[in-house]
């Protein structure tokens, strides 16, 4: 049998393989009739198809993608639907979405190799970042889909935006998928995680492939590992008994926005960790500016280092040989005999970075993400290993405590209201409790025995939500829109009806 990651993304005629029965069943129905059917009234004909693809939150695995190490996400039920049609009378790409109150429709020339205006960011940039990403990948596979025509789409997204979910990747995949379809291709879900991984990055941040990894592979019931460099999905079934709530801190995380102090500054620095780990282990600095990205490249050469001490620990490399006040750039400058802005000359996202930044807390990027990458490991021994659920669920949660500390203290990625909850979130029984996604805002993800959840929620809206609600800053009657219990949900697929 095919490996999951080598299918193509699954085609269904009813929702109920993606929805599953009950009352989500209902309402996705609803959703997409309103959405074929305002369809019809703006663009004035059906649609040709539908592609979702949901948002994702991690339960552990933190900044680790972009280093080449595995991470360990769920797919959550919110995510984005895009109706579409090719126009051929048309040569532009119409977008609508059917919130036209926040998201206006914006109009894109049919030329897939158009360039972003990033000064000018604008929601429908997602949708032409999947449309450059598939005729460049169709391109490089020799796939030829004709010349370029008009596009007519149509968009309804749940998962909160600025919220760590991943509703970029949501958009981004369903995009990509859609646009696929209507073109008659159906590439295998590796490859469309890693082409979406790519062409996300048209946006301006540097990710990793988590989100589309698990927006594309998603499975109901099942979190799963991601493995990079091939990516591959291992499913990982979680002890009976507990219950992952998703609490949102209300704090917006707009990653491409902040990108040059926060998201694109972090890979810069691990990039930065590992050159100056690899010239002090023995590697020539030319050869180490051209052939070292990532800490997982140089992990090798701290483990031998590791290993002279009895140890196999890669961070006791990183104690030796980063120092913890933080580099200035002459002092990197010194150690790499290169200029910052020369090294990464073709990198415009490191050169916005080097621009604003004042300096680079090595060390303590790379005992994150040495320390985080075991963690992943741990939580899926735990996983499979013969303890009890109890027990495994305890571990578990412990591990998400670490995590989040690590992410806190060394990473420096959360914030005053993410702590708040997460601080609430373990006074009130949760098991583990920690931020989830890049951060910065965004939501925590808390560990919860299944029998006290409703009392968790509430207790969560009493000490958290209600001042919030006290002072408008949300409405009393969506709260449940901002924290909420999730099942881990299905991946990637295309309706035809
Ligand atoms: C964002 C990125 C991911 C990953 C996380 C942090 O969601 O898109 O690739 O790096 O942040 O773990």
């Amino acid at each position: 049998m095919a490996k999951h990651e080598e299918l193509p993304v699954p085609v269904f005629e009813t929702l109920e393989p993606v929805y599953g029965g009950g009352s989500e069943l209902e309402e996705a129905q609803l959703r997409y009739d309103n959405l074929k059917s305002k369809f019809l009234s703006i663009f004035g004909h059906n649609p040709q198809l539908m592609a979702r693809s949901p948002g994702r939150v991690n339960l552990i695995g933190e900044h680790i993608d972009y280093e080449g190490y595995s991470v360990l996400p769920m797919a959550i039920r919110q995510d984005t639907i895009v109706a579409i049609r090719k126009n051929e009378d048309q040569n532009v790409l119409r977008i609508a979405n059917v919130n036209d109150q926040a998201y206006a429709t914006c109009t894109y020339p049919a030329d897939p190799n158009q360039e972003l205006d990033l000064k000018n960011h604008k929601w429908g940039h997602y949708f032409i970042c999947g449309y450059k990403g598939f005729h460049d990948y169709a391109k490089s596979k020799g796939v030829d889909v004709g010349p370029p025509v008009g596009l007519d789409v149509l968009v309804d997204g749940t998962v909160p935006t600025g919220s760590g979910l991943s509703s970029s990747a949501a958009f981004v995949c369903s995009s990509t998928i859609a646009i696929m379809a209507a073109f008659d291709v159906n590439f295998p879900k590796k490859e469309v995680a890693q082409l979406t991984c790519v062409c996300e990055r048209h946006i301006g941040t540097q990710s990793g492939g988590m989100d589309q990894a698990i927006s594309v592979m998603g499975k109901a019931g099942f979190a799963e590992l991601i493995d990079f460099n091939p990516i591959r999905a291992t499913d990982v079934k979680l002890p009976a008994g507990g219950t992952f709530v998703i609490a949102h801190s209300l704090a917006e995380s707009q990653k491409a926005v902040t990108a040059a102090t926060n998201y694109n500054n972090r890979v810069l620095e691990c990039h930065l960790a590992s050159i100056v780990l690899g010239i002090k282990l023995g590697m020539n600095p030319q050869e180490a500016i051209s052939k070292v990205k990532t800490l997982s490249d140089v992990e090798g050469l701290c483990i031998s280092f590791a290993n002279s001490r009895n140890s196999s620990d890669p961070v006791l490399a990183v104690k030796e040989f980063l120092k913890e006040e933080p580099y200035t750039a002459d002092e990197i400058e010194e150690i790499t005999g290169e200029n910052l802005t020369s090294s990464f000359s073709s990198n415009p996202a490191y050169l916005d970075v080097i621009k604003v930044a004042k300096h680079y807390k090595l060390h303590q990027r790379a005992a994150h993400v040495y320390s985080e990458a075991k963690r992943v490991h741990a939580f899926k021994d735990t996983v499979s290993s013969e303890l009890s659920d109890e027990e495994k669920l305890k571990n578990l949660g412990d591990l998400m405590n670490e995590s989040h500390h690590s992410c806190s203290v060394l990473y420096e990625c959360s914030c005053p209201e993410l702590e708040e909850l997460v601080n609430i979130s373990r006074d009130n029984g949760a098991l583990g409790a920690r931020l989830t996604g890049a951060g910065w805002g965004g939501c925590a993800v808390a560990l919860v025995k299944e029998d006290i959840v409703p009392q968790f929620i509430l207790t969560l809206k009493e000490r958290f939500y209600q001042a919030r609600i006290d002072k408008g800053l949300i409405k009393e009657n969506n709260v449940d829109l901002y924290v909420f219990a999730s099942k881990p949900s299905s991946g990637a697929a295309i309706l035809k009806f």
